[in-house]
């Protein structure tokens, strides 16, 4: 364990808004600060982070706590492990955190499989050296693959006679057993080989840096699979490795960038041109772990599949799902290129490469140009569905330039008036959430919208109370800052925010100056905003007299209803997926566990 002054010493520093603000992107709201939260679906900013109590909260998922349990929640470490990882996001060191027993402990039951493979690793990259391994070693020349990329990549080779590798492991005492864990025997009569004999080796690495399997390549492109994969272990799990993260995590954060690859030489071809913040797919699809790693690494993503027919779908398919998870997404403009990243670089060079990989396409004019390539819009229906499938994004465009311009190449492309795209968009935004679901049918996932019911009328109608009185009373303003903070109803919130940035900078409140200064920040939702106030400011007659007692009713109100609404969201998520006989259970349990 640390010692608790060490602790202490570390909690004292730890800025929350620094710690937070290392992994999210936080936006200043008078004394708070919001981001999206990461730990559920989360749409509008509903994490808020409070630098005077040194906390944060979601109200959402009530996810809550200090500096240390962001981190914990966040990377899924231990507590010793998050204080160190605070340490070091606030740039605090002390000798006592490198002691050895603080360094993170593996489960005992691995540490065999990981000497095992640590050892098979070496050996490999060994025997590329070795005469034997002439061949790869000229392979790998002629693919212009030098030694920096070699060691970089653990790039090795496997011997054509594999019991000798079987051999040498077993003079380092690793068990056959062991060896059966890692994935690589395979027994040929009463003899057992590596199963990669013969082949060119590319170590595969987890997120925390180790070797878990490899993908090993034939040197000539004749018959049988031109690679074979480890299968997965207790190491490996397909689903959690995307090829070079480990390397590419600290550049990505620094560029702000990720490429998004279809295979490990096409991350081996950029990194020869200096641009390492790539990673790869492996030929498999984007798990929801993937996803998370992504979402984590909080950077632009850049979707560089194969220009062809199945490359295009795939990226169809990945889109909407990183846009869900409100990953921010560009893609490589490849339309019908059929040469990968590799190809190009053999054929054009480093410059034609940079080139090919800078022009980038909005998620709007890829899911266009994809459908007038490959899906003639012929009927009214085909019309139609397009507009529908853009609807989630053109709700998410902020920037009316932006909008304008989607409006614009739709209409261009469905025939329909712009007007008339308008007015779904209209009909859409009504409804006020939209829900991304994915739909699948024969051929390609898609994505349709859904409203969500609108079941928040008493939340709302104690919200407006309290809001109505923080337009009349800075007292209110002061009470909703310290009690509330945070208003379900997004308009509200909006409002509540401007005022208690006004009152920041203002003393008295003067709705006047307070529209200046809403026309001033120009916002998008300006208008409404405006026309809100003005609304509210019209009800005089209906709402009670002020008094702090008034909004503590309401505040108790407020509370009960979000948690209801914290309860909901915790059963839907908990049954997604589950038959009906499970769900009624998962709902029976929630709701008696809440009555305790
Ligand atoms: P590609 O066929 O595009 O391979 O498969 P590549 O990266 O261009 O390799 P080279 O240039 O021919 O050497 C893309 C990815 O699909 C997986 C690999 O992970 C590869 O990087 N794959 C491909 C396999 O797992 N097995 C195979 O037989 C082929
Ligand atoms: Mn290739």
């Amino acid at each position: 364990m640390i010692d608790k002054s060490l602790i202490d010493e570390i909690s004292k520093k730890a800025d929350i808004v620094t710690v937070v603000g290392s992994y999210l992107n936080l936006v200043k709201k008078g004394r708070i600060y919001l981001a999206l939260c990461p730990f559920h679906d989360d749409s509008n900013p509903s994490l808020q982070v409070n630098p005077e109590r040194n906390t944060f909260h979601c109200w959402v998922d009530g996810h809550s706590g200090n500096a240390f349990s962001f981190v914990m929640q966040y990377e899924h470490v231990t507590f010793v492990e998050a204080v160190k990882k605070v340490a070091e996001i606030i740039g605090f060191d002390d000798p006592r955190l490198h002691e050895k027993s603080y360094v993170k402990r593996v489960d005992d039951n691995l540490v065999p499989l990981i000497k095992c493979i640590d050892d098979l690793n070496s050996f490999y990259e060994y025997s590329l050296t070795s005469e034997e391994g002439k061949d790869a070693s000229e392979y790998l020349a002629k693919r212009n693959i030098n030694p920096d990329i070699i060691k970089r990549f653990h790039i090795g080779y496997s011997l054509k006679d594999g019991t000798k590798t079987i051999k040498f492991l077993q003079s380092k005492g690793h068990s056959l057993k062991v060896m059966e864990d890692i994935g690589i025997t395979t027994n040929i009569g009463d003899r057992t080989h590596d199963n990669n004999q013969g082949r060119i080796t590319f170590a595969l690495v987890d997120n925390a840096g180790q070797v878990v399997g490899f993908s090993a390549r034939h040197l000539t492109d004749d018959d049988g699979p031109k690679y074979v994969n480890s299968p997965e272990t207790k190491l490996f799990t397909k689903g959690k490795v995307l090829y070079n993260f480990y390397q590419a995590r600290d550049i990505a954060k620094n560029e702000q960038a990720v490429y998004l690859l279809e295979g490990f030489m096409d991350v081996i071809a950029l990194n020869k041109i200096n641009v390492n913040n790539c990673i790869a797919l492996m030929g498999t699809a984007l798990s929801k772990d993937h996803i998370q790693t992504l979402k984590k690494l909080n950077v632009e993503v850049r979707l560089c599949l194969d220009g062809d027919l199945p490359g295009q779908e795939a990226s169809m398919r990945i889109l909407p799902m990183l846009l869900n998870n409100n990953i921010p997404v560009r893609i490589v403009n490849n339309l019908n290129d059929t040469r990968d990243p590799d190809e190009i670089l053999n054929e054009q060079g480093a410059d034609a490469l940079k080139k090919y990989l800078n022009n980038l396409l909005t998620p709007f004019d890829f899911v266009i140009n994809f459908y007038k390539n490959s899906k003639p819009l012929d009927t009214v229906e085909d019309r139609k569905a397009l507009i529908a499938r853009f609807i989630p994004l053109l709700l998410a465009t902020t920037s009316q330039l932006e909008l304008d311009d989607y409006l614009y190449k739709l209409a261009d492309v469905t025939h329909f008036s712009i007007n008339a795209i308008k007015n779904a968009l209209a009909t859409a935004r009504s409804h006020k959430k939209v829900d991304i679901v994915e739909e699948e049918d024969n051929t390609n996932k898609r994505f349709t919208f859904k409203p969500i019911k609108e079941k928040l009328r008493h939340l709302e109608k104690n919200e407006r109370e309290i809001l109505y009185h923080m337009l009349t009373h800075e007292d209110a303003i002061k009470f909703y800052e310290k009690n509330i903070e945070y208003f379900y109803t997004e308009l509200y919130r909006d409002i509540a925010n401007y005022l208690m940035e006004y009152l920041v900078q203002h003393s008295g409140l003067n709705i006047g100056d307070l529209f200046t200064e809403i026309e001033i920040k120009n916002a998008p939702n300006k208008e409404t905003v405006k026309s809100e106030i003005t609304k509210l400011l019209d009800e005089k007659g209906m709402h009670l007299k002020y008094s702090e007692k008034l909004l503590e009713g309401c505040k108790r109100e407020i509370d009960k209803e979000k948690k209801k609404i914290h309860k909901q969201e915790k059963i839907s998520r908990a049954t997604e997926g589950k038959s009906e006989e499970e769900k009624a259970r998962i709902i029976a349990d929630t709701l008696r566990a809440d009555d305790d």
